[in-house]
Parts: structure tokens; C-alpha cells; sequence
């Protein structure tokens, strides 16, 4: 049978919308957060089925339905499940891969051939620039030279509505592999035409150096969007692509630095000038994925951007992204241009050296942090610092354990005068670990489950969870669901629940998902950081208490006597 990759079905269901899917069959009627009608899967008077747009997944308190927006479209509509899943598909405009033989060969080729269909319009857009005087004037005048019109693969979209379409859609197939690659538009009447007409166009590529989607400028003012962009396709998805990263690849052969600008220009600018590690993102905030994405490839990096109040915005949007990324090793800086200036402009009056002498003074992330904070507070004042206590502490709480976060943590405290310790601390204080009942203990994997089941992305928060062998009820549940969000980072509550089906947790982790918990994400998060560290400590505490009765009745051996020091050491630095 066709098996589909679960990163698939998570990216899927985190496309689509329950509520869309169950609201086109039965009428819903919104109840805060959820939307309530009467169950479709028995007969009843009241209304005890709920969608929840936020976990993505229907309950019935009545009878115990419950499941994804497959399930439900398999319930419903009596579908098999890869019919379902098909019609979901079709919905949000996705591709169904299959790895059975001959589907995967049909896929693949699919693929290939939009990746193709894309190549050869690159290559007709840079014909186009060579036979267009306007076009070439237009680069000229922005002073791009024939190296990097090269390199980036620059061309121009001729005038009319079917220069792409008259040279390349020969036939029915060709036409669709344009379409889906997105590259016509269809106006009312369902006419198809060239999407891109008389702009100069930039290709974007993907980190494996294809084509996969464009930005082209308008060459006047008033004449449409400067910019228009390639629509979502199956092979492009803005937030996660950043324009000019393959170039920085090919040009460098250890990427040390990345330098995150706005513009198409400012990309092409900076290389042009020597500056080979800038890329952009494609006129969107820095996304979590971009973050991440940038990371991957160099250890610092360097955020541009106007001076303005929309760029400390934009600035403070990226830094948002990269917090819960700041690892040991990592560093992020954030770099306000003049009024009136972009990269392209200032790489262009003051060089490479200028620019890079700009960098040298660019804002690190920590400075940038508090600065932004305490600029609405009034420090002077008590109730200032509070404010500002209150808002840096759920954000350094999503900093990975190390020095990093810990500096951070101190820096809060040094400002506020407040009491907000390094590491783990900054939950209330609780009592000695032995006085703790168990009860309490199991809460704390209960909350952590309910925290999780409630938002499952909030694992990509931690950084690890080391409390395996820890002897609580729950604590494999948990550590299961912690390694399956892992896994599949995209993965919703009602998709996290479906893994459970047929198991004898289900029913207990259905009722858990079911409710609306108190708090915001920022809480939970702090919650979940909270809960894990305590847990990791119990597990210290655990293992010491293991070692010293070992040592009272039979003596310890020299691993056992090097891991109690060991395990001593790490308990003098813990506050309980
Ligand atoms: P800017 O307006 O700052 O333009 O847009 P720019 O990059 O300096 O462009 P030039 O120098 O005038 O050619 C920054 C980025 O925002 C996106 C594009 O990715 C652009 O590079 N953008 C801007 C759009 O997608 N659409 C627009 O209409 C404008
Ligand atoms: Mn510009």
C-alpha cells in the first residue's frame, strides 16, 4: 500500500483548516476559542461537538468522535484515507507523494519537469534581457555588471501578455507545468496570460542551485507593485527560502558570516562590491525557518535594516525568530542603516570597507534586546522595572540552556534589581526536593503533557530533555511525546493524538487535549522549561540518592565514587 510520509500529512493538516473542512458539512456556530454544532456522528439535542482551529482537531463530548481533518473527511464522507487525504490536498493545492514504485517514478518525474520548466524559462528571460535595450539600460543605470547579471541569472519578462507562453507553452503539458510552477495568471473569463510582463527579473534559487520561483521589478514607478513575487508553488515557500543563499554557498567555501538584507538589490549590491555572504528574505518578516536556515549555515549573523520605526520593527520581528535559536557558538547582531539608505546605496558610496566597518559596529543581539525593552519603561521607577522584568522573562526563557542565556538572565537582574536568577530559577521557588510529595511530582509530567498537547511546536523551544530512567508515572509518555514533536516539527495536537490511536493513553491524552488551558504561549512555554528542568533535577536527585544507599551497604567502585562527585558537583550549582 502507498504509505505517505507523516512530515507530509503534518505539513498537510498544518495547511488546511478544520474548521473550513468541518464547517462546509455542519453548520458551526463560535463558542470562544472553538466552534460548536451538534455531532454529526450521533444523535443528539445539544451541541457537545467542538473544532478547535488552534489544535486542529474535533471532540465530542457526547460520544467520543474525535480525530483530524482527515479523520473527519474519512468519517463524514466515508472515505478511505488516502482519499481523504487526497481531497485535502486538492484544497490547499498540494501534491500527494506516494513511495510505492511506480508513483514515486511519477512524482519524481513531475518534480523534474516543473524544475525544467522553470530552467528553461530562466534561460528565456535571460535571452529577453539580451535582445531588450530597455531592460539592459535599466541594469546599467543601477550599475549591475555582467558578472553578476550572470551569476544570479538576471533577465527581463517581455511586454504582452504571451511572450512566455507564445516561446515555451507548446502544448497542454507545457501549459500546466507553467501554471503550477507559477508563472500565468487566469482573469475572469479564464484566460491564461504572463504573469511577469516587462520586468526585470531575479530567479530565486533553492539550496540545490534550481530555480524556483522570481521577483520582478517594474523598470517604472506607477506601473504595478515594484516588486511582484512567484506565488506558493509545490516547490517554493517564501518563509522558508532566502534570496542569494546559493551564491553565498558558491562563493564561499566556510560561510562565516551571513548578512541578512531586504532587497533583491542589496543582495546583487553587496556581491557586486565584494560581499559575498549576503542573502534576503523575500519581502517577509524572518520567519522561525529562516532563523533556523541561517544558522545552519554560518555561526554569526548580521541583521540589516532601515533605521526607521519599520525596521527596529522588522528588527525586532527577526530577533523574535532567533532567541529560541541562540546556542552556545551562535551570535546575532542587528545593524540600522541612515535614514534613506539600503545596502545597495551604501555598499555602493562607501565599499566594501565602509560597509564592513558598519558591521563591526552593529548592535549585538543583547544590547538590541534591552535597549528596545527599557525604551518604553520608565527605569527610574519601580513599577518600570517591573514591567520590563515581566516582559524579558518569557523571552529569555526561550534561550537554550548555556552561558548565553544565563548572561542574559544576569543582565535582567543587574537592570531590574529583581531576583530573576540564571537558569530554571525564575519559576517560584520550590520546596526541597524530598518534601515533595508525588502527587505533586506527577503533576508536573501531567503539565507538561497538557502543555505539549496543547501546543506541540513549544518542544522546539527545549533544548533536549535529559530525564530518561527518571522512575514517575507518565515520564515515557512524555518523553515520547517529546521526541515525536522532534521529529515532526510541524506536527498539530489533532495529528500528535492520531499517533496514539488504538493505544490505552489515548483515551486520557483525548481528555487532555480537549480542554482549553489557562495562560498564553509565552506561560506554557515558561511552564514547559520549568517542568523539564525540575524533572531533570529529580533525576539528579534520584541517581545521588541511588549511589549514597549503594554506598552504605555495599561501598561504591571508582565509576560509582567518580559519578557521585560528579553528580555532587552538579547538585552545588542547582537551587531547588
Ligand atoms: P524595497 O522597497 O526596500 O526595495 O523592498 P529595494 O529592495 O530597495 O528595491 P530597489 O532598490 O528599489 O530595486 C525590499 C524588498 O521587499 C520586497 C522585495 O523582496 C524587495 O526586494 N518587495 C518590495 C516586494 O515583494 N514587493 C514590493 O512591491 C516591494
Ligand atoms: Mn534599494
Amino acid at each position: 500500500m502507498a504509505r505517505i510520509p507523516d512530515a507530509f500529512i503534518d505539513d498537510l493538516l498544518a495547511r488546511s483548516d478544520i474548521v473550513e473542512v468541518v464547517g462546509s458539512r455542519v453548520p458551526l456556530k463560535r463558542q470562544g476559542k472553538e466552534y460548536a454544532a451538534r455531532c454529526p456522528f450521533h444523535d443528539e439535542r445539544s451541541a457537545s461537538f467542538t473544532v478547535s482551529p488552534t489544535k486542529q482537531f474535533y471532540h465530542c463530548f457526547g460520544c467520543g468522535a474525535h480525530g483530524t481533518a482527515i479523520s473527519f473527511l474519512m468519517n463524514y464522507d466515508r472515505l478511505e484515507f488516502l482519499d481523504a487525504v487526497d481531497e485535502l490536498a486538492k484544497r490547499v493545492g498540494m501534491e500527494v507523494p506516494r513511495d510505492t514504485q511506480p508513483r514515486t517514478a511519477q512524482q519524481q518525474d513531475d518534480s523534474r519537469d516543473l524544475y525544467s520548466a522553470l530552467d528553461a524559462a530562466t534561460r528565456f528571460f535571460q535571452t529577453a534581457l539580451k535582445g531588450s535595450d530597455k531592460a539592459r539600460a535599466y541594469l546599467d543605470q543601477r550599475g549591475v555588471d555582467e558578472e553578476n547579471r550572470e551569476r544570479f541569472a538576471i533577465g527581463y519578462a517581455p511586454d504582452g501578455y504571451s511572450a512566455l507562453k507564445d516561446a515555451l507553452g507548446k502544448d497542454e503539458r507545457r501549459m500546466k507545468l507553467l501554471d503550477r510552477a507559477g508563472l500565468f495568471s487566469k482573469n475572469d473569463r479564464g484566460h491564461v496570460y504572463d504573469k511577469f510582463r516587462d520586468r526585470v527579473m531575479f530567479p530565486i534559487f533553492d539550496r540545490r542551485g534550481r530555480v524556483i520561483a522570481y521577483g520582478g521589478r517594474v523598470m517604472e514607478k506607477d506601473d504595478g507593485p515594484k516588486y511582484l513575487n512567484s506565488p506558493e508553488t509545490a516547490l517554493f515557500h517564501k518563509g522558508r527560502e532566502l534570496y542569494g543563499l546559493w551564491q553565498v554557498r558558491q562563493a564561499n567555501q566556510k560561510i562565516e558570516r551571513l548578512i541578512v538584507v531586504e532587497g533583491y538589490m542589496d543582495v546583487v549590491s553587496l556581491f557586486q562590491f565584494g560581499v559575498t555572504q549576503a542573502v534576503a528574505t523575500l519581502g517577509t518578516a524572518t520567519t522561525p525557518d529562516h532563523a533556523e536556515l541561517l544558522f545552519r549555515n554560518a555561526p554569526d549573523v548580521f541583521f540589516c535594516f532601515d533605521g526607521d520605526a519599520a525596521g527596529r520593527r522588522a528588527g525586532w520581528r527577526a530577533l523574535e525568530s532567533v532567541l529560541p535559536r541562540m546556542k552556545d557558538g551562535r551570535q546575532a547582531f542587528f545593524l540600522f542603516l541612515p535614514d534613506g539608505e539600503d545596502p545597495d546605496t551604501i555598499v555602493r558610496k562607501e565599499g566594501r570597507e565602509g560597509f564592513d566597518a558598519r558591521l563591526q559596529q552593529a548592535t549585538p543581539l543583547s544590547q538590541f534586546f534591552f535597549d528596545e525593552l527599557t525604551r518604553e519603561v520608565n527605569m527610574g521607577t519601580l513599577d518600570g522595572k517591573a514591567r520590563l522584568a515581566e516582559r524579558a522573562k518569557p523571552m529569555l526563557a526561550q534561550i537554550p540552556d548555556g552561558a548565553f542565556g544565563d548572561l542574559m538572565k544576569q543582565q535582567l537582574t543587574t537592570l531590574t534589581g529583581l531576583g530573576a536568577k540564571p537558569s530554571a530559577s525564575a519559576a517560584p521557588s520550590r520546596p526541597p526536593q524530598r518534601a515533595v510529595a508525588p502527587a505533586q511530582r506527577r503533576s508536573l509530567v501531567r503539565a507538561a503533557i497538557a502543555i505539549l498537547l496543547q501546543q506541540p511546536s513549544l518542544a522546539m523551544t527545549l533544548e533536549g530533555h535529559h530525564f530518561t530512567g527518571l522512575r514517575l508515572p507518565g515520564i515515557e509518555l512524555l518523553t515520547e511525546l517529546l521526541t515525536l514533536v522532534e521529529q515532526r516539527p510541524d506536527i498539530s495536537t489533532g495529528a500528535l493524538l492520531e499517533h496514539f490511536d488504538g493505544r490505552e493513553e489515548q483515551d486520557a491524552l483525548h481528555k487532555l487535549a480537549a480542554k482549553t488551558l489557562p495562560g498564553d504561549e509565552a506561560m506554557w512555554t515558561q511552564e514547559l522549561h520549568d517542568a523539564v528542568a525540575q524533572l531533570e533535577k529529580q533525576l539528579l536527585m534520584q541517581r545521588l540518592d541511588e549511589l549514597q544507599a549503594k554506598q552504605s551497604q555495599q561501598g561504591l567502585d571508582d565509576t560509582d565514587k567518580y559519578e557521585l562527585r560528579e553528580l555532587l558537583k552538579a547538585r552545588s550549582t542547582l537551587r531547588f
